[in-house]
């Protein structure tokens, strides 16, 4: 003991340039991590063990000595900042260990700790080492003091001469205080992805989790409220994420002292690591935050703020996207130069920027039962190559950008006819086909490597601005030609990581490139594939009132300058058919615009709308893009939706408001809910405010107390205004 107060000490100085944020008192030891606020405890405990203390807003913070279970040596810490499987537990393990020998018991203690820092943010690392194993657990927490959120992550390393099997290793757990909780989740499905669903979180376990390389159910991260508030800019929220795609898991647990666990990382169902003597293994990064009285909003600008500054590639995070058109609704598979440069001159003419051609380009891809794999341009269809049609879009002034879809492969191609081991397959099973398409085992070497020599030929041979990455199908039959089987069963979590990898050397050597990342629409939006990523497609469903929807619980968690939404011609039925040309701009003016629909058939009026809307986008895409963002209307609870964004320095803001159906009892805005109170202007200011025909002068007061009227009348109307300081 004498030992750990010498160095804790001696840390003392070390720390103190992070003084503010890390702090640590004596008697009991405990580390008190503060940010702006929020507070995050940990106590040594007695039998050398650490347990999570106090973890909520800095108002409420409390310091606690390490309560009687944890203070008693005879049961031993049982409220661990580092649960395990081993001891006299209650919570749910985050790391799952067996010995070479049979040992499933962890006995943990603790074994040091340290300060500095990492990219700019402080962070403090716990050291944990087995009593009798050479096996050792570093725990991470890195702080953005700022955005009152902690980034936790654990490094387990085998020192040892024999090999470890890890059944589980977490990214790490918080304990909430004890309270009656609810869970926002956001899981949907094809056309309907990131629905809000708000649930009481009851005694025993609740977990989100996915089995595959893409999350089109559940979006690995979630919002935690005292159980019954809704407000949407008042209220705790506690929040979080994991930057891991796909094959996810977050459990919320509440055992029997009530207090809330939240523990999560990669999925281990199915899968296991091999620790081999010396190695390490670094679990991906787990954050979690809290607002104090924010509400759900105000937990949104925070994650906003964290996606755009801490995870999305630089420098592309705080530049503003082009106005992108893409074919793929108005073409499919029936792509050809002529083709595409007839949409592209109309696409010119409206005032897009980025010209990108999706599926259908590459040798054989006719329709979905060829051509994956075979990743050169069709000789029928571009008998030069791509070159030519990229060299009239240059022309045009645009930029070009292409379709791809690296992890899947059809059964007719040459690829396959070369390599049918690199498909994911198991023996004397069936290998299943979706979208007609099989799965290659991304994570052997040799696919890897395969995958980064196209990309780099393909960015090499063409001026590329603009690759969107897709992956449509579910993982089946997760076998790996010639794999040990213990090798095997760590396909799933070395899939995902190469494929990060891939995306981070293709990057490096094409750094003007920017990526979007698409699975059958929404199916692959996460904080990790966001580290290698600049924008996602939230969904295929382009229907603008449906994307209402989608927009709405999207923004709860990403913000608007990774949110591509296209104005298309998808979806028009006869319900549909009367949408206004100018609510469809709308609805995907409110986050990056793109246009996907077939230009040729567009009419010469839509053509001017859509170059008015084009050019009043660009004007104010930067707040839109860049700035704060406000739920103003939830279009769950109404026929209604409006969201405000105010650029950073407060100077600009705009609202769209959109009005579904004209109803009495749905409160229609042109009734007793005819105002939207804005938010976040300048204190005692003047904002001109225009809805593009009436214009007027008014202070920020008012705008923040009365708020503006809004005038909508009928089905599917929808206003843009421009809020601009005097
Ligand atoms: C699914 C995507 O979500 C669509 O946008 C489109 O790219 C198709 N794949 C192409 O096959």
């Amino acid at each position: 003991m004498k030992k750990l107060f010498v160095s804790i000490l001696f840390s003392g100085l070390l720390i103190s340039c992070y003084a503010q944020v890390i702090k640590v008192s004596e008697n009991p030891v405990r580390w008190t991590i503060s940010s702006e606020n929020a507070s995050y405890q940990v106590i040594l405990t007695r039998d050398s063990n650490l347990t999570t203390g106090y973890y909520g807003p800095l108002s409420g913070e409390r310091t606690f000595e390490a309560d009687d279970w944890n203070a008693d040596p005879r049961f031993g810490t049982s409220i661990r900042e580092i649960p395990y499987r081993g001891g006299y537990v209650f919570m749910e393990p985050t790391i799952e260990v067996i010995f070479a020998d049979g040992n499933r018991e962890l006995e943990l203690v603790y074994d040091g700790y340290e300060t500095g820092e990492l990219d700019g943010y402080p962070y403090i690392r716990f050291d944990m080492k087995d009593i009798y194993y050479p096996f050792t657990v570093s725990e991470y927490i890195r702080v953005i003091p700022e955005l009152d959120i902690m980034e936790k992550w654990l490094v387990l390393k085998n020192n040892s001469k024999k090999d470890i099997k890890v059944e589980r290793a977490y990214s790490g757990s918080f304990r909430l205080p004890a309270d009656e909780y609810d869970l926002i989740q956001f899981s949907g499905n094809w056309g309907r992805e990131f629905i809000p669903r708000q649930s009481l979180l009851t005694p025993g376990i609740k977990s989100v989790f996915n089995r595959d390389a893409k999350s089109i159910q559940h979006t690995p991260a979630y919002m935690i409220r005292p159980h019954g508030e809704s407000d949407e800019f008042n209220g705790k929220v506690y929040f979080g994420g994991l930057q891991w795609t796909g094959n996810f898991k977050l459990d919320f647990v509440i055992e029997n002292n009530e207090r809330l666990q939240v523990a999560g990382g990669i999925n281990y169902w199915d899968s296991h690591w091999i620790l081999n003597k010396d190695e390490e293994f670094i679990t991906p990064k787990i954050i979690s935050g809290v607002v104090e009285d924010g509400g759900t909003n105000g937990a949104s600008q925070l994650l906003h703020q964290y996606v755009r500054n801490h995870i999305l590639p630089k420098p592309h995070n705080l530049t503003s996207k082009p106005v992108l058109y893409n074919s793929w609704y108005a073409t499919h598979f029936d792509v050809n130069e002529e083709g595409q440069v007839a949409l592209a001159k109309i696409a010119q003419e409206i005032g897009v920027e980025l010209f990108v051609i999706d599926d259908g380009w590459f040798e054989g891809r006719n329709d979905s039962r060829g051509g994956l794999g075979d990743w050169y341009p069709d000789a029928k269809k571009f008998p030069n190559g791509l070159q030519p049609l990229i060299s009239k879009v240059k022309e045009l002034g645009m930029d070009f950008g292409v379709w791809v879809e690296p992890e899947m492969i059809n059964a007719s191609t040459n690829l396959y006819k070369e390599h049918p081991e690199w498909v994911l397959q198991t023996p004397h099973r069936t290998t299943h086909e979706g979208r007609n398409q099989l799965v290659l085992n991304m994570a052997r070497e040799d696919v890897k490597q395969y995958t980064i020599e196209w990309l780099d030929k393909l960015l090499s041979e063409n001026d590329i601005k603009f690759i969107k990455w897709d992956m449509n199908r579910n993982w089946s039959e997760t076998g790996w030609v010639g794999a040990s089987p213990d090798k095997e069963r760590e396909l799933r979590i070395r899939y995902i990581r190469n494929i990060y990898e891939i995306l981070g050397v293709i990057r490096e050597k094409h750094p003007d490139v920017q990526f979007e990342a698409c699975s059958s629409g929404g199916g692959r939006v996460d904080l990790g594939i966001l580290r290698y990523t600049d924008q996602t497609w939230p969904s295929d469903n382009t229907n603008p009132e449906d994307r209402l929807y989608i927009q709405y619980g999207y923004s709860h968690l990403y913000p608007t300058n990774t949110m591509l939404n296209w104005v298309t011609d998808w979806g028009y039925g006869d319900h549909q058919k009367n949408i206004p040309l100018s609510f469809r701009f709308h609805s995907a003016m409110a986050a990056t615009l793109g246009i996907g629909g077939n230009l040729t058939a567009w009419e010469q009026e839509d053509k001017v709308i859509a170059k008015e809307m084009i050019s009043l986008y660009k004007k104010f895409r930067n707040t839109i893009q860049q700035g704060k963002y406000y739920r103003l209307k939830n279009p769950f609870e109404e026929t209604r939706s409006a969201v405000q964004f105010v650029s950073q320095d407060r100077s600009e803001s705009v609202v769209f408001a959109f009005q579904v159906y004209e109803t009495i009892a749905g409160v229609p805005y042109n009734s007793v809910n005819n105002r939207l109170v804005l938010h976040g202007l300048e204190e005692d200011a003047s904002y001109a405010v225009s809805d593009g025909e009436e214009k007027f002068v008014i202070s920020s007061k008012v705008l923040m107390s009365s708020g503006i009227t809004v005038n909508l009348k009928g089905n599917y109307a929808s206003k843009m205004f421009t809020i601009t300081k005097q």
